[in-house]
């Protein structure tokens, strides 16, 4: 062989390896996640629950809560399309959508909350919720749930446990009360009023912030606790806060992000569960809103937003409340009433928990059922008395899942244990019963052994 060839190869070799290398290197240290990122499915169309691969295979879809009305429904194809082709702005300029858009919001709120600022993720509403509590309470500190997750911006890694902890730890500002947890927190099923017992671990809280000299700005939660592990909050919890929170002067902010716009079913919004006279003072919206359109909100009340406007600097928000946006947010109410989606989330909930709850009696590593509406979560545990996390089991059932049935499902919780469903609105009888179907044959198949070596791992 020529020299030249020989130094020729031997460079395109080295060149290989180094790119390898490269690939490894970054698969090794990749921040963006897949699902199934073992064996990743391309999904190339979907339509209502179903999401459809390169290959036309069909899966059931039972996480994708952002495409809530359905994925690709023609009524919001269509309205985005049509305003579209007139007209895209920004809320500069006067337009009839984003006041349309406003005031069918109001309709589903209390009274109060008459103020929207429009915005395009709900990491961007929750942001605006910090600074709007802020400037309103002229005070810095937060309360937060354990475990939480509020967004990926720095401001709300700052008050999320689920990151901060994994980064550079807690701020001096930020206060994390025990996540009201009824099934494995500090007061549990047995506990006479859980609901006041958890509240006042946040007034406790509030005390030693003021002992600190410090003051209460806000208390920030989600509605129904989801990265926490799909958590059903006790009754009398937030009123009970919010008083003490008002009384510290602060103010409540409801995140209802992945838990608003009809998914617990006879209530439009998630707050609403803990009372008709419950109002938050500031509630943040996304996911849903647009059906998988870059659109989210803050409501508040005229208070709020009147302090906000006292400092005297513009709010804008470049894409925040365009034409096309508001008209695909006008398009998704449109279509929950006209579906009844949400009394289709009451029943097919109902019916999918009540299925879920039989299969607890049949299968020991089921250690609780929980949910309303169309946001359920499944507790595996290794036993039911100490509660041991099955973390290894529930990543097994959605791996079958996937493989066997073709069926999304995730996991969510501190632990990774809860198999947690979040379908499109549009979910039906037929499939929460496959779905159950499914999960019971897995779990009655699953080895003892499996179960056995978990246990023994933890
Ligand atoms: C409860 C909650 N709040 C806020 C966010 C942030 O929303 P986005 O990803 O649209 O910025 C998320 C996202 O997962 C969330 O689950």
């Amino acid at each position: 062989m020529k020299l030249g060839v020989f130094l020729a190869l031997a460079h395109r070799l080295i060149v290989h390896i180094v790119q390898m290398t490269r690939i490894d290197f970054f698969d090794y240290r990749q921040s963006c996640k897949l699902f199934y990122s073992e064996d990743p499915v391309k999904i190339v169309r979907a339509r209502g629950q179903y999401l459809f691969d390169e290959n036309g295979k069909r899966y059931l879809d039972c996480i994708s809560n952002v495409q809530h009305v359905g994925h690709c429904h023609p009524a919001i194809t269509k309205a985005a399309a049509a305003q579209m082709d007139v007209l895209n702005t920004n809320s500069r300029f006067l337009h009839d959508n984003i006041v349309l858009y406003a005031d069918r919001l109001a309709a589903t709120l209390p009274q109060k909350l008459c103020v929207f600022y429009f915005v395009n993720s709900g990491s961007e509403a929750n942001d605006l919720a910090l600074r709007l509590a802020h400037q309103y309470t002229q005070h810095e500190d937060v309360v937060v749930l354990d475990h939480a997750y509020h967004g990926h911006l720095m401001s709300l890694i700052d008050i999320s446990p689920y990151k901060f902890r994994k980064l550079a730890g807690q701020k001096e500002w930020v206060h994390v009360a025990p996540l009201p947890d009824t099934y494995r927190g500090i007061y549990r099923e047995d506990h006479p009023n859980p609901g006041q017992a958890y509240a006042d671990t946040v007034k406790d809280l509030i005390e030693d912030v003021h002992k600190k000299g410090r003051k209460i700005s806000a208390f920030f939660a989600e509605s129904l606790p989801s990265v926490g592990g799909q958590i059903i909050l006790p009754q009398g919890y937030f009123p009970k806060v919010a008083e003490y929170v008002r009384s510290a002067g602060g103010v409540f902010v409801a995140d209802e992000v992945q838990t608003g716009f009809g998914r617990v079913g006879h209530h439009f919004w998630a707050f609403q569960l803990q009372g008709d006279d419950f109002c938050p003072d500031i509630v943040t919206m996304g996911k849903p809103m647009g059906n998988g359109h870059p659109l989210a909100c803050v409501a508040t009340t005229a208070e709020i937003a009147g302090a906000f406007t006292a400092n005297g600097v513009e709010y804008f928000n470049t894409f925040g409340g365009t034409p096309v946006s508001c008209a695909v947010g006008l398009a998704v109410l449109d279509v929950i009433v006209e579906e009844d989606l949400r009394g289709n989330a009451v029943r097919v909930g109902a019916h999918l928990k009540d299925l879920l709850t039989k299969l607890k009696a049949r299968h020991e590593i089921i250690g609780d059922v929980r949910g309303v509406g169309l946001f359920l979560g499944i507790e595996l545990v290794i036993d039911r008395e100490k509660k041991t996390p099955a973390t290894e089991a529930a990543a097994h059932v959605v791996k079958r899942l996937k493989e066997e049935d073709q069926i999304c499902v995730s996991t969510d919780g501190p632990w990774e244990n809860v198999l947690k469903f979040k379908p499109p609105m549009c979910f039906g009888m037929e499939n929460a019963e496959l779905v159950v179907q499914c999960i019971d044959r897995i779990l009655t198949d699953m080895k003892a052994s499996d179960l056995k070596l978990e246990k023994e791992d933890i």
